[in-house]
């Protein structure tokens, strides 16, 4: 990963921090996009004290127009691009607003879209390169009361496939992950938002639902990606790949 260009969006909290941690690591050169403008700085802060070459843009990935800007200012090629910026939402159709409707498919769906056509031409200038997108299980199974967030990522592994179509000959390899449940401040607003009082219980039940008995944690996800991404991942393309303590794989 040496001097290759990685791009991560929603860098700035779990999963995504935990890849810019992994590519810096590896001395890549690493741009991170967020909304979070104080945590964003700080873990732009923190790796630079360390020596590593991570830059924190702040942007919203629903922006077409930012998301450009920000990628014109990248000084030159694109190795990597990681769709991973996202945001849930707990319930059924009945109590899915048309707002919750829009504002996840915003995030989840248009926001992967702007960021890899924005990036796409660099990508191709440079030879090819590797699209990573974050999906879920919530993709292939019936999740309860995920309605919203599981259309996202439906929609997520469907881009992932006609890009990975599309580009193949160009060089640009285009995978998705599918994460089970992973311990991230995502898991911990959520349980917070809808089990006020019951954290404790709640997330006991919800590491149980994997037959490994407990949650991912970011860590984890990060090495996949970062294996996915490197020379040593360069046959993988149009693949979506479970990291899920055998919550697919065994069911009960
Ligand atoms: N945590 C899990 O259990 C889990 C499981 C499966 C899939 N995922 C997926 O992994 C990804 C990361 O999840 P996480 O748990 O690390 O979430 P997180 O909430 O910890 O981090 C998400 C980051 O995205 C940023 N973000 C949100 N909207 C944005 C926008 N419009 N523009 C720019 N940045 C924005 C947030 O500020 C935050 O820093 C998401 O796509 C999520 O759907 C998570």
């Amino acid at each position: 990963m040496k001097d290759r260009t990685v791009l991560i969006t929603g860098g700035a909290s779990g999963i995504g921090l935990a890849m810019v941690r992994r590519f810096a690591r590896a001395n890549a050169q690493v741009f991170f996009i967020d909304a979070n403008v104080s945590q964003g700085e700080l873990v732009e802060k923190e790796e630079q004290e360390k020596g590593h070459q991570v830059t924190f843009w702040h942007a919203d990935v629903t922006s077409l127009e930012q998301i450009s800007e920000r990628i014109q200012q990248l000084p030159g090629k694109i190795d990597t691009l990681i769709n991973n910026a996202g945001v849930s939402h707990v319930g059924k159709v009945e109590n899915t607003s048309e707002e919750d409707f829009d504002r996840l498919y915003q995030v989840n769906v248009k926001g992967m879209f702007v960021c890899t056509k924005a990036a796409l031409p660099k990508l191709i200038e440079n030879g090819g390169g590797s699209i990573l997108n974050m999906c879920s299980v919530a993709a292939t199974m019936g999740i309860p009361d995920r309605f919203a967030y599981s259309m996202t990522k439906g929609a997520a592994l469907s881009m992932t496939l006609s890009i990975a179509r599309d580009y193949v000959s160009q060089g640009v390899r285009c995978n998705c992950l599918s994460p089970g449940r992973v311990h991230t401040p995502f898991v911990d607003g959520f349980l917070a938002k809808n089990y006020p009082g019951q954290e404790k219980e709640m997330f006991a039940k919800l590491a149980a639902t994997q037959p490994i008995g407990r949650m991912g944690t970011p860590e984890e996800v990060a090495e996949l990606a970062y294996f996915i991404s490197s020379e040593e991942g360069s046959f993988i393309t149009g693949s979506n790949i479970n990291i899920d303590g055998g919550f697919l794989g065994l069911k009960m």
